[in-house]
């Protein structure tokens, strides 16, 4: 079992789009083990897109995704990373495949609705960022023989 790092940007909680988003991770079939809804401030921005810092869309990124409520989610899955990016879709949401979170929600890559980890790596470090050690539930979920062989 794999963990990702998923959240809802602050444009995604503006346009209503929250159920949408977990509705779409549910159905895929990743499990939802945290959530918390919260401002992220300048620091912890700065911290998550650390490897952004010398981009010249950093400071842009920064405002936007301090400028409003997020949904911070840690989702579990076999290969739950890849699975969630693919659900998510390409950074662009005019480039993304439709079907894709950004593709049928979404148009400008500065508002493209969600973030998710790039890598286990990633998710593990920005897991660290936004929740405390052990915040994330360890439950049996009822449908998860429908979803999985074995
Ligand atoms: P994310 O981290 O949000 O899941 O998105 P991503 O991996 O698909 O894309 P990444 O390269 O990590 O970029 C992080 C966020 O920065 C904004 N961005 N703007 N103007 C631009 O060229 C540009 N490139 C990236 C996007 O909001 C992107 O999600
Ligand atoms: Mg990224």
């Amino acid at each position: 079992m794999e963990r990702t790092f998923v959240a809802i940007k602050p444009d995604g909680i503006q346009r209503g789009l929250v159920g949408e988003v977990i509705s779409r991770l549910e159905r895929r079939g990743l499990k939802l083990v945290a959530i918390r809804l919260m401002i992220v401030d300048e620091g912890l921005a700065r911290r998550h897109y650390a490897e952004h810092v010398e981009r010249p869309f950093f400071p842009s990124l920064v405002d936007f995704i301090t400028s409003g409520p997020i949904v911070a989610m840690i989702w579990e899955s076999d290969n739950a990373v890849a699975l969630a990016r693919q659900t998510i879709g390409a950074t662009n949401p005019a480039e993304a495949t439709p079907g894709t979170i950004r593709a049928d929600l979404g148009i400008d890559t500065g508002r493209n609705i969600v973030h998710g980890s790039d890598s286990p790596e990633s998710a593990e470090r920005e897991i660290g960022l936004f929740f405390e050690p052990g915040h994330a539930l360890d439950y049996v979920r009822s449908n998860d023989p429908w979803l999985r062989e074995s």
